[in-house]
């Protein structure tokens, strides 16, 4: 691990009048002047959860006590299970007992799942206040707090009811990424390794070279993975915030992955495994539409198992493995007119949105799913 203090930088998401700076740094999130740009309403609420709450809630509310009068704590369950309307309404009847005004400023304090739940809380809530996000897995700092997407599941799909609400602040303290288990690490490095097949390979070779240190926590690793993967993020979501077009090659890997976590049962494997799985089976895709050689493929798969990830596809039905993940891709938002698409990449750091044939597609869920009887 490095010695030297790491400087703390600011990366900054263009969206007009929408706007925000992303603080990426250590001895971050606990400090008021952090909070600055804020300004200092009299209420504040930071929404976090059981196993989140207990390690940094106390030292978040103490620093917001400089800049707002009141600083409630809500605390949630953990757990993908509980992204859902019950937690919501325990947080609408926590800040409505508080009579929390529409100037009250929410602080999600935690991974995906809390900034997801709190953005779209924000959202709503005398429909709209301020939100911050203050993220405390890596694959929250590098994805899911950027971005403005916000949302919880719905029995019948995961992500179905939300907004796009985009906060006025991120902030990435690197400290709170040293007590993250082991595995909520390597998911969030499926993330950080997406940005370099669609936007950059010299930052594919970055994380090749660094993979042992950032493995290791090293904070001035973890700062150049967390801000150039922010600073990717920021150029696709302010030029398509919405999703139109560009913004969909933040998908790679996610198609597949989608169907293993879906076939599965939510939770089984966590999304990031699902995308580092997906990604080396979009990467067999691309090289049989010709797209990318064979040795793209290999290095690719070689990455994402040195991260800690899967690369085998899992069995999602013995009858018909591959008949099963086309019916679950079906159901892909990217989809169209029955027609499954797919994020495909040219070894060169672009990405696209095509169709594929369904034998094509079968072929690559064969050919993931053999890896493993190899093995
Ligand atoms: P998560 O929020 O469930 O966090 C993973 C686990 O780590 C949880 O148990 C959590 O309590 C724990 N944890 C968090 N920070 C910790 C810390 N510092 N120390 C110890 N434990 C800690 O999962 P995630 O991977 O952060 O996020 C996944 C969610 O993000 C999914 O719901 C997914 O749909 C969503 N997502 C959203 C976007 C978006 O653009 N909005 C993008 C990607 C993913
Ligand atoms: N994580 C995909 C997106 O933000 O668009």
């Amino acid at each position: 691990m490095s010695d030297s203090p790491v400087a703390n930088q600011t990366v900054s998401i263009s969206l007009g009048e929408r706007s925000y700076p992303i603080r990426i740094g250590t001895r971050l999130f606990d400090q008021a002047d952090t909070y600055a740009h804020i300004g200092s309403s009299a209420q504040a609420v930071v929404v976090t959860n059981t196993t989140v709450g207990p390690l940094y809630a106390a030292r978040l509310q103490a620093a917001l006590q400089l800049r707002h009068r009141q600083v409630q704590v809500v605390t949630l369950p953990d757990g993908e299970a509980f992204k859902t309307w019950e937690s919501l309404n325990h947080l609408f009847d926590a800040v409505l007992a508080a009579e929390c005004d529409r100037k009250t400023v929410f602080y999600a304090l935690g991974g995906g799942v809390v900034g997801d739940m709190t953005g779209f809380a924000a959202a709503c809530y005398m429909r709209g206040v301020p939100f911050v996000q203050v993220p405390t897995t890596l694959l929250a700092q590098v994805d899911s707090s950027v971005g403005g997407k916000t949302a919880i599941n719905h029995p019948l799909g995961k992500n179905m009811i939300g907004a796009f609400y985009q906060p006025q602040l991120v902030v990435c303290d690197l400290d709170t990424l040293q007590t993250l288990p082991p595995r909520e690490l390597s998911a969030g490095l499926a993330e950080v390794i997406k940005y370099g097949p669609i936007a950059d390979m010299t930052f594919l070779s970055w994380i090749e070279a660094n993979l042992d240190t950032l493995l290791e926590r090293d904070p001035q690793a973890l700062a150049y993975a967390v801000r150039r993967s922010c600073e990717i993020k920021a150029w696709v979501v302010g030029q398509d915030e919405r999703e139109t077009g560009l913004r969909a090659i933040l998908n790679f890997g996610h198609t597949f992955g989608h169907a293993i976590e879906a076939g599965l049962g939510y939770g089984e494997w966590l999304h990031g495994e699902a995308v580092g799985c997906g990604m080396v089976m979009a990467a067999h895709l691309s090289a049989e539409m010709g797209l990318v050689p064979s040795t793209f493929v290999e290095r690719l798969t070689a990455l994402v198992r040195a991260s800690g990830l899967p690369v085998t596809a899992p069995m999602l039905d013995p009858q018909d493995n591959a008949g099963r993940y086309l019916a679950l891709m079906r159901v892909d938002k990217k989809a169209e007119a029955g027609a499954i698409r797919f994020i495909v990449v040219d070894g060169l750091g672009n990405a696209c949105l095509r169709a594929a044939d369904d034998l094509v597609v079968r072929r690559v869920i064969e050919r993931c799913s053999l890896v493993q009887q190899k093995a």
